[in-house]
């Protein structure tokens, strides 16, 4: 069930054991819901059994991001991120965008697998039979996947890719197997039908079996995701919203005339979309390199999200693949991202793929944002002179006052942290509230 609102106000107020009362309470969860964010959830010998040579285990913060509205539905965004301002970033641009929320189109799961044949004498010949006998190979893979075919995934399509006719290998054909997995991120499932398929394929192409393994570059299963923003929403402190409109869009055009800028634009992208998908056990390696070389399918490397200005606004819209999926993969032993699937709703892969497009706008408008007005290490300052509050040793209420001073004198060091929090309290060592 998705949060009834994703609007906490004050939520970044809230000291960690405040902040879970009050998710629970929305979400309606028993205090055992969040036994998945206490440390040793994940137990050493789950670990174990997950990757090799384990020998502890790794924490790093989980957080929600607050304000987003997307398709209409509310939402609660789990986010794992070490990098400060990602989660304050991205809340604060779905407020912006939130009197009319992201808008998303989640295309069909389907995943490319690759079966490569090698030393093919000649390649045209060869791409002409297995052509002809694409139906039948797809027929092939139906018949090993019948689960999935029953909820209406499996092999949809077939396509014959020659890639040189001479040269080291000889000839060289991939074939593209096309697989609609449904809610799975389906890495296991591609890669199990083609090397089941590979025999008969370089058979027919009177080949040598190759390579066999999904694609990365997942271009037939993406999300598109829009927004739009109102000027008197985009206005800071110090710039007028019709100002920032036109600094976010000119901050756009750059990106799309250097690929040395559409890689850190691309990066501010992946720091929202990332921070979700280590929260909900994804595979962001594969998010990540199907991003960038879809960022870089045209031969020239481009961002992947654009804004443009309309009148009294800006729009968004961000496209890019995102093969994530709800079962299998982590999913089956992690029990902190099952908890954030719970969290932020989610049922379906369909709806992963949009929180995950979303949170990667909202990272992005919030950076164009503070880069095209004040810079962004003011906030980045602000946020790390709350670091140096917490460790000079103010709690509650007094980190922000800390911080507050700290950042207005322009001066954010541990030392005066300490000397600021030792006057503040006052000679009696008053303890603050917290
Ligand atoms: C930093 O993590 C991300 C940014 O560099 C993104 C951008 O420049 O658009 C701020």
């Amino acid at each position: 069930m998705p949060a009834s609102s994703s609007r906490i106000p004050g939520f970044y107020r809230m000291p960690p054991a405040e902040r879970r009362r009050r998710l629970l309470e929305l979400m309606g969860l028993s205090q055992e819901g969040c036994a998945a964010l206490e440390p040793g959830a994940l137990t050493l010998e789950v670990a174990d059994g997950m990757i090799e040579n384990v020998i502890g285990l790794y924490a790093l913060p989980f957080a929600i991001a607050v304000n987003f509205t997307i398709d209409g539905t509310d939402a609660l965004v789990p986010m794992v991120v070490e990098e400060p301002s990602v989660v304050a970033a991205s809340s604060n641009a779905a407020r912006m965008v939130r009197p009319r929320g992201f808008e998303t189109v989640v295309s069909a799961p389907v995943m490319i697998g690759q079966i490569q044949v090698t030393d093919i004498a000649d390649v045209d010949s060869a791409a002409r039979v297995l052509r002809a006998h694409a139906e039948e190979l797809l027929g092939d893979a139906r018949l090993l996947v019948p689960r999935l075919a029953a909820r209406g995934g499996g092999p949809v399509a077939l396509d014959v890719r020659p890639l040189t006719r001479s040269g080291p290998d000889g000839g060289v054909i991939v074939v593209h197997l096309h697989v609609d997995c449904r809610d799975a991120m389906g890495a296991n499932l591609v890669n199990t039908l083609c090397e089941a398929l590979a025999t008969k394929v370089a058979d027919l192409a009177e080949g040598r079996p190759g390579l066999r393994i999904l694609s990365n570059l997942t271009d037939g299963r993406t999300v598109t995701v829009r927004c739009s923003a109102d000027d008197t929403l985009l206005a800071s402190d110090q710039a007028a919203g019709p100002d920032v409109r036109a600094a976010i869009a000119a901050a756009s055009r750059f990106a799309e005339l250097d690929p040395y800028r559409a890689a850190t634009h691309n990066k501010g992208i992946m720091n929202g979309v990332d921070a979700v998908l280590v929260a909900t056990g994804q595979d962001w390696r594969a998010v990540e390199a199907g991003a960038h070389a879809f960022a870089a399918r045209t031969g020239v490397y481009r961002p992947l999200a654009v804004w443009r200005e309309r009148p009294g606004g800006l729009e968004g819209e961000l496209v890019m693949p995102m093969a994530v999926g709800t079962v299998g993969g982590a999913l089956h032993v992690h029990p902190g991202a099952r908890l954030a699937l719970e969290l932020a709703g989610v049922q379906t892969a369909d709806r992963l793929a949009a929180i995950a497009g979303a949170a990667g706008l909202a990272t992005n408008l919030a950076a164009l944002r503070a880069l095209a007005t004040e810079g962004i290490q003011r906030g980045h300052m602000a946020l790390h002179a709350r670091r140096l509050a917490r460790a000079a040793g103010a709690t509650g209420e007094m980190i922000e006052r800390v911080a507050d001073e700290l950042a207005a004198a322009g001066d954010v060091k541990a030392e005066r942290a300490r000397e600021v929090l030792a006057r503040l309290r006052g000679p009696h060592m008053v303890k603050d509230s917290p």
